[in-house]
């Protein structure tokens, strides 16, 4: 039986009927949607609706509903549900009879489509959270694991300065680790329960919404009918953070790409996350990264998706809502999936240490550090600058590096270069004047290692906390 059908005379056109449905999608949203049925129940029974063995018989049916979905999938290739609400109403009467059809009382499908969306995604969250802590985890290893190796570090694409690979890869666990702090902030905002919203007034029995807002881990119920049944804000706050992750994600991906040509050979590509060509035998491609970059596209245009669906409607409830759900679940997907590939990938990526050790002395990276040993020893910053920049220019005549230049010869630049200007240009020395927090010398990046260990364990914990 539908959920509606008393005042048509007229069967809904088949195609129609097929192409409104939302249980392809909706149907895994349903171990959320017995829990909020249970809630409701309850509910029920306590506003004098239902008889104690009224809601133990029904409590049992939704238990056996989902115990079935998870035993037999086939029990989900229902052709005939709308959506994953008139599932649950059709199965629960096929098990226990008429008093099924009492557990809709005083409740809509928008309150409820409305709450089990946001403890899918609230779940969801509480997911990603501990998938991003594995893979920043990982990737400080490998910035432990690096030591004091170096590379170097671009602006414009152009070599700048040599920096740790260790303070590299940290740059984007600062970045994943913003993308959790977001998640958990939206968390904040979604705990709110529509439970007892009705269809848009509010319900029309009397249910203790504070013991359902409970029950269900939420904080306290949403604070207005219209506004519970017609909000998908969360939605678009979860999506946006998620594209903000596959962002941080992509440009990872695409540096990982650079540096893996021949041209870079900073790394080299794990067998077990790359694939061959079909036509040129030597090729070996970062599929896994490119998927990445390319992926996290599709993340970004559901946000706007989400966005544009949303924008043009009306209060309160409209079935345009129903076109939200499956943005969230594609993105969440998408990230739920990659994450742990990466985990994977970045335990075994090799990064050729040697070669980013001997690129990170060319290319006058030191030309900075060169002009602030001048500033050290009373030269104008500006003045010290240009002194460097004429010095490169003359390196760039004879096609060599800053360390070739004889002392006596830069002096006629200026009289404060000195012994020990060769030893400022070492590798060591460059990296070690970087000596801020936040900064590349090795000392800093050791510190922000243990730093960096410590959010994430925090991380972590509130993660687990909430499973
Ligand atoms: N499948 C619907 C959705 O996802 C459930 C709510 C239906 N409500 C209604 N008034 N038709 O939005």
């Amino acid at each position: 039986m539908k959920m509606w059908s008393g005042r048509f005379r007229q069967p809904l056109d088949p195609d129609f009927e097929r192409w409104q449905r939302s249980f392809e999608f909706d149907r895994r949203l349903l171990r959320y949607e017995l829990e909020a049925s249970g809630a409701h129940a309850q509910a029920l029974k306590n506003a004098g609706i239902l008889s104690a063995e009224e809601l133990i018989s029904i409590l049992q049916g939704l238990e056996q509903i989902g115990g079935r979905a998870t035993s037999t999938p086939s029990f989900l290739e229902d052709r005939e549900a709308e959506d994953v609400h008139h599932f649950v109403e059709k199965q629960l009467v096929a098990m226990i009879g008429e008093t099924g059809y009492k557990l809709h009382s005083g409740r809509s499908r928008n309150e409820q489509i409305a709450t089990d969306l946001r403890l899918y995604v609230r779940a969801t969250i509480d997911h990603l959270r501990q998938e991003i802590t594995e893979l920043c985890s990982v990737l400080v290893d490998r910035a432990e694991q690096a030591g004091e190796a170096a590379m170097p570090a671009y602006t414009h694409l152009q070599q700048a300065e040599p920096v740790l690979l260790g303070h590299w890869l940290l740059a984007y666990v600062e970045m994943f680790l913003r993308d959790a702090e977001r998640l958990a902030d939206c968390r904040k905002r979604l705990n709110v329960c529509p439970l007892g919203s009705g269809a848009v007034a509010g319900a029309t029995l009397p249910l203790d919404r504070l013991v359902m807002a409970g029950s269900l881990g939420f904080d306290v119920p949403t604070a207005n009918s219209i506004d519970a049944t017609s909000d998908r804000d969360f939605t678009v706050e979860f999506v946006n953070s998620l594209s903000l992750l596959a962002m941080h994600l992509s440009r990872w991906a695409e540096e990982m790409i650079l540096f893996s040509s021949h041209e870079y050979g900073f790394v080299i590509l794990p067998e077990a996350y790359s694939t061959g060509s079909s036509a040129m035998p030597q090729k070996k491609n970062p599929d896994l990264l490119e998927l990445v970059r390319g992926k996290s596209g599709r993340v970004l245009g559901n946000a706007v998706a989400l966005m544009v669906a949303i924008k043009g409607l009306p209060l309160a409830y409209n079935k345009d809502l129903q076109e939200t759900q499956e943005p969230v679940f594609e993105s969440s997907d998408a990230l739920l999936q990659m994450l742990p590939l990466l985990v994977g990938f970045m335990k075994t990526v090799e990064f050729d240490q040697a070669r980013m050790q001997s690129v990170a002395q060319t290319g006058f990276m030191n030309a900075w550090a060169a002009a602030t040993y001048l500033v050290k020893r009373g030269v104008p910053s500006r003045l010290a600058h240009e002194k460097i920049g004429k010095a490169v220019q003359m390196c760039v005549e004879r096609n060599c590096e800053l360390a070739d230049l004889p002392v006596e010869e830069l002096r006629s630049l200026s009289p404060a270069f000195g012994a020990d200007f060769h030893e400022a240009l070492k590798l060591a020395s460059v990296l070690a004047v970087h000596d801020v927090a936040g900064g590349t010398a090795p000392a800093r990046v050791r510190e922000a290692i243990r730093g960096t260990r410590k959010k994430i364990d925090a991380v972590r914990q509130e993660a687990h906390a909430h499973a």
